[in-house]
């Protein structure tokens, strides 16, 4: 389907109903940042972006809090040692994270002179740990990007508006969803907020089990909706 309407009712959505919703790293974009301002920002994101990884927003909100108030820079967290992080990491679990957070901050102060990069193709090319999907995130919410998102939640959202029967796990089948995540954000004005949406739309209302499809804005275009498939795995998905 053709994206417009749809982000339209995405970001109607957004905006009412979630928009920051006591997320510290939230904050809306401003066109009048100057590049330090938004590598600030991208610094924020990218913090919470590692910490959101295999942890629930919930929990990461006071760590995150923490981490600010110790590092608020990137150049505070690069002069740190890796025990100071450990420390205000102490029960978010896969302490690689920290480490990697750690060494990553200390060559962005190195290399590039305490920014991290502005777009996505040499975030994720020059930065150890950021990969594609992190890139996406940090770029669109921080440097107002272009560029997609695609974690498990939106994989599985964008699987269900598409009514995707394919191999879960194929190159193929990855190639089409990244497709439709960039739909999402071509000649969006405020991509960051699109890729924000649509992760808190997957992991709120369009969830693994139970979809909440009476509360979902694109319910009209969803094609797994429209089948019947949202209650229950679909044989040969991967929603
Ligand atoms: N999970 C990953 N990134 C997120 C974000 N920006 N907001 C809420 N949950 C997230």
């Amino acid at each position: 389907p053709r994206p417009g309407p749809l982000r339209d009712a995405l970001l109607n959505w957004y905006d009412r109903v979630h928009a920051l919703r006591g997320m510290p790293w939230r904050k809306p974009y401003n066109h009048a940042w100057d590049a330090e301002q938004k590598a600030q920002r991208a610094y924020e994101v990218w913090v919470s972006e590692i910490m959101l990884q295999q942890t629930q927003v919930a929990t990461v909100i006071p760590y995150y809090n923490k981490w600010m108030e110790r590092f608020p820079t990137i150049g505070d967290l690069a002069a740190s040692d890796i025990d100071t992080v450990n420390g205000l990491w102490k029960g978010l679990g896969y302490y690689s994270r920290a480490a990697r957070l750690l060494s990553s901050a200390k060559k962005v102060v190195e290399d590039f002179d305490g920014r991290l990069p502005d777009n996505a193709q040499d975030m994720e090319n020059r930065i150890p740990g950021i990969g594609r999907y992190s890139a996406g995130a940090i770029c669109s919410i921080a440097y107002n990007e272009r560029v997609p998102v695609l974690d498990g939640n939106v994989n599985r959202l964008l699987s269900r508006v598409l009514a995707l029967h394919a191999p879960p796990k194929s190159k193929q089948t990855l190639d089409v969803l990244w497709a439709g995540a960039s739909a999402f954000v071509k000649d969006a004005d405020r991509p960051g907020d699109v890729n924000q949406a649509l992760i808190e739309l997957g992991s709120t209302v369009c969830k693994v089990r139970e979809p909440s499809c009476g509360a979902c804005p694109l319910q009209q275009w969803c094609a797994a909706y429209q089948r019947q498939e949202t209650q229950g795995k679909a044989k040969g998905t991967n929603y």
